[in-house]
């Protein structure tokens, strides 16, 4: 179990606090929660403001192959995948890796990246469709906190049971009360977060077992 910032490559977020901070109505987190064509090609204050590939998940592919060792055949799946860009990473930087994803989102899994078709199932976190150990790694990159506290520690244990050991998380987090008070201004599908410490006793008490890295907005 280490705490290793595997999206320290990713470019950082653009975002605008006060305008998304104006959007947390109960309606629009409701329409934000339903993960259709509003929360990713909708307006930046409904989500990401238009969710498209533009290869910066490239070198994060490349750091998680190397972080898990990972060689063509190994098998690996990114929980949360939406459009299945880092699906579609993982294997043009290792040619021959068998990645897939999973995700809620019908519409994410409808407007997915033509690579990846075929690769990609429509389930909730909480209870994968696979058998124990049928992964060589699992990766879930902000996807665990939008679930309530009792399904990201199912959520874990699932992680935990297709690949022990062998799982990266990353969740909203924050280290001060003045970064909490930021992140506050901007969630708006998140249903769990807390401090690292929060975050650690829920991994605990999953028996999760992998490595792990927060998100902080600020
Ligand atoms: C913030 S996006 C992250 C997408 C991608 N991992 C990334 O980092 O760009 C959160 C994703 O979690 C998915 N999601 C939300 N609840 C889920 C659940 N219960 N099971 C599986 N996926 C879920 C959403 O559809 C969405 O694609």
């Amino acid at each position: 179990m280490a705490e290793v910032d595997l999206l320290a490559r990713l470019p950082q977020a653009r975002r605008n606090l006060q305008k998304r901070a104006e959007a947390q109505t109960p309606e629009n987190i409701a329409i934000a929660r339903q993960y259709g064509e509003v929360y990713f090609d909708g307006p930046r204050e409904l989500g990401y403001g238009g969710y498209r590939y533009d290869g910066r998940w490239t070198p994060i592919a490349e750091d998680i192959v190397r972080h898990f060792d990972l060689k063509p055949g190994d098998r690996v799946l990114d929980l949360g995948c939406a459009k299945g860009f880092l699906v579609k990473d993982l294997m043009a930087v290792l040619p021959g890796l068998q990645a897939y994803g999973l995700d809620i989102s019908h519409y994410a899994l409808t407007h997915c990246e033509p690579e990846v078709a075929g690769r990609l199932i429509r389930a909730s976190a909480e209870r994968l469709p696979f058998s124990d150990r049928s992964f060589t790694a699992v990766l879930s990159i902000n996807t665990i906190h939008n679930l309530a506290r009792p399904d990201a520690v199912r959520a874990l244990r699932e992680m935990e049971r297709l690949a022990p050991g062998r799982g990266f998380i990353q969740v909203d987090s924050y280290r001060t009360p003045e970064q909490r008070d930021v992140f506050l201004s901007w969630v708006l599908t998140a249903k769990f977060h807390d401090y690292p410490d929060g975050w650690r006793a829920l991994f605990q008490e999953a028996g999760y077992t992998g490595d792990w890295y927060w998100t902080i907005v600020e």
